[in-house]
Order: C-alpha cells, then sequence, then structure tokens
C-alpha cells in the first residue's frame, strides 16, 4: 500500500467526496453551538445535529468535513493502547435527507479499495443485528461473503451520544494481521485487541434520542459517518500506533527532546507516558485554541484534568 501522510489522507477524502457532490465545510469549533447534551463535540454529526433534525436548512444536502474531535471516555486506555486518543480528527460524509445505505456503503468501498488501495480482504463490515438491508448491500452488491460480515447488538451497531439524532450503523474493520491479535480462538472484528481496527463507521440516522430517554422518528433518514483520520494514517503507514504516524510522531519527538526521556516501542512504563503526554498535549491546545480555559467545572474543568494529567 502507499504510504499517505496524515495531511494527504485529509485531503484525498475531502477531495474525494466533494468528487461526489459533497460541500466540503470547515471543521467546527470544539465547543458545542445551542447544545447542552454536549460539553465538547466529540463526532463528525455533533454540529451538524440541527441539519439532521431538519430545524436548520443545511447549505447543500451533501456535506463533508474533518472535524476536531475529543473524548475523555477511554482515557484511562491512551498511551496504553495503539488506537486511542482523547483528541483526533474525524472525516465524514453526511447526507441530510438525500443518498442513503446504498450509496454511502458504495463510496466507503471505492474510498477503501480505489483510492487509498486498501486489499479487500483486508477489510470486514458488520451491520446491526437486523439490518438486512446493509447486510445485502455489503453481500451481494460489494461481494462480501456472508461469512465475513458480522451482525452486532445495539452496544456496537447502533450510535448515539447525547440528545438528538442516531440509528443503527455498520462499520468497517481493517484486519492488521494475526500477529497483532489476542490469540484468543473468538478473536474477530470487534474484539478489544489490536488485530481489528473500527476504521469507519456508517449511521444509518433515523431516530432521535428526547430527554426522556426514548426514541422519535425523524422526518427523513440520513447519513452519518465517521472515519478517524489518525486511524487510517495508522493503516496506510503501517504503524504500530498512532502514535507513529508522521504528525503524531513530530509531536512525540517534542516530547522525548524537551523531557530528555527516550521512547522505545511504546510498551514501556516512560514510553506511556510519553504517550499520554503527547495526546493530552494535541487535546488541550486544540480546546485552548477554541477559547476554553482551565476551570473548576464543564469543559475547563475537562482541559484542566487533562492538563494535570500530562503534567
Ligand atoms: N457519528 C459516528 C461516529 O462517531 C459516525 O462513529
Amino acid at each position: 500500500m502507499q504510504k499517505y501522510g496524515v495531511n494527504e489522507l485529509r485531503r484525498m477524502f475531502l477531495e474525494f467526496f466533494e468528487s461526489k457532490e459533497h460541500l466540503a465545510m470547515k471543521s467546527f469549533s470544539l465547543v458545542p453551538h445551542n447544545d447542552n447534551s454536549l460539553l465538547l463535540i466529540n463526532s463528525g454529526m455533533a454540529p451538524l445535529k440541527p441539519y439532521f433534525t431538519g430545524q436548520e436548512i443545511p447549505p447543500r444536502r451533501r456535506v463533508t468535513t474533518c472535524q476536531k474531535c475529543i473524548r475523555t471516555g477511554d482515557i484511562e486506555n491512551i498511551g496504553k493502547t495503539a488506537r486511542h486518543g482523547t483528541f483526533f480528527e474525524m472525516l465524514g460524509n453526511f447526507s441530510f435527507g438525500d443518498y442513503f445505505k446504498t450509496e454511502a456503503i458504495h463510496w466507503a468501498w471505492e474510498f477503501l479499495t480505489e483510492c487509498v488501495g486498501i486489499p479487500a480482504d483486508r477489510l470486514y463490515p458488520s451491520v446491526y443485528l437486523d439490518d438486512d438491508e446493509a447486510f445485502r448491500i455489503w453481500n451481494e452488491e460489494i461481494g462480501i461473503p456472508k461469512e465475513r460480515i458480522y451482525r452486532f447488538g445495539k452496544e456496537d451497531n447502533f450510535w448515539e451520544i447525547g440528545l438528538g439524532p442516531c440509528g443503527p450503523d455498520s462499520e468497517i474493520f481493517y484486519d492488521r494481521g494475526e500477529e497483532f491479535g489476542c490469540g484468543k480462538p473468538d478473536c474477530k472484528p470487534g474484539c478489544d485487541c489490536d488485530r481489528f481496527l473500527e476504521i469507519w463507521n456508517h449511521v444509518f440516522t433515523q431516530f432521535s434520542k428526547e430527554e426522556d430517554g426514548s426514541y422519535s422518528n425523524l422526518a427523513h433518514p440520513n447519513i452519518d459517518t465517521g472515519m478517524g483520520l489518525e486511524r487510517m494514517a495508522c493503516v496506510m503507514q503501517d504503524t504500530d500506533s498512532i502514535f507513529d504516524v508522521d504528525t503524531i510522531r513530530y509531536i512525540l519527538q517534542g516530547v522525548v527532546e524537551k523531557s530528555g526521556v527516550e521512547y522505545y516501542d511504546g510498551e514501556k512504563p516512560t514510553d506511556v507516558s510519553i504517550r499520554i503526554i503527547t495526546d493530552h498535549l494535541r487535546a488541550m491546545t486544540f480546546m485552548i485554541a477554541d477559547g476554553i480555559m482551565p476551570s473548576n467545572e464543564g469543559r475547563g474543568y475537562v482541559l484542566r484534568r487533562l492538563i494535570r494529567r500530562a503534567a
């Protein structure tokens, strides 16, 4: 596979979806606008919620973005696994009542296998338990054998964060090879080990989660997708972790130089610390750039906690 850099991949993705008549919009701020259900923007779709619900008219019904995101739910895993980061960039293509499952799945496949050239036999899709339509598209239209398509339940294949638009989803996993696996007989896409990397998620946004926990139907079905840029770069650059991709490694190198502590292969306790500092530096830099200041509550407290942990 060709080794594309982070910046190159970002450009390729946006240009690919521009060629499919999407409007490329800039990343929105990390600070949510008119949304009390989130402290920080955590996905490409979060700032676009009003377009999904029909509250606001989108500038075009097809949009693509590379969105700055922060997720601290997995903070304890940062540095220890190959794939977690509190700050990451999420590439996404979105349909507001325009195309649906068929186009979304076909374009994802075209981008991965033709545009960036990932061998098809390294990719495994998953679908929501009873989503026979998505299963059929993967099987009959894309040509993935049935035994390579996984059906998972609500925990894995239903996407929702906070309130608002949500729905069943279809993920794409990249198989990094047996040597990255846990060796358990039931190791498969979705396993917690580092073998199968979830690189892309397609949410078939049909519902809205309400304050009382119920789900209502949206006026029209939508597409919300998310592809982790750093994870994708990991695949393309054939690196062991997101900390080894070009742009992040550059920051990590700065931490090594400032601290005078050597970095080995990511396994030593000092390596984990260097990775944590690298990750948190990225998060805090972008948070401060978006106007957040350390404080005792809300998003300011998240920032304070990140600075403290890194220190
Ligand atoms: N919103 C979906 C996600 O973040 C695409 O995975």
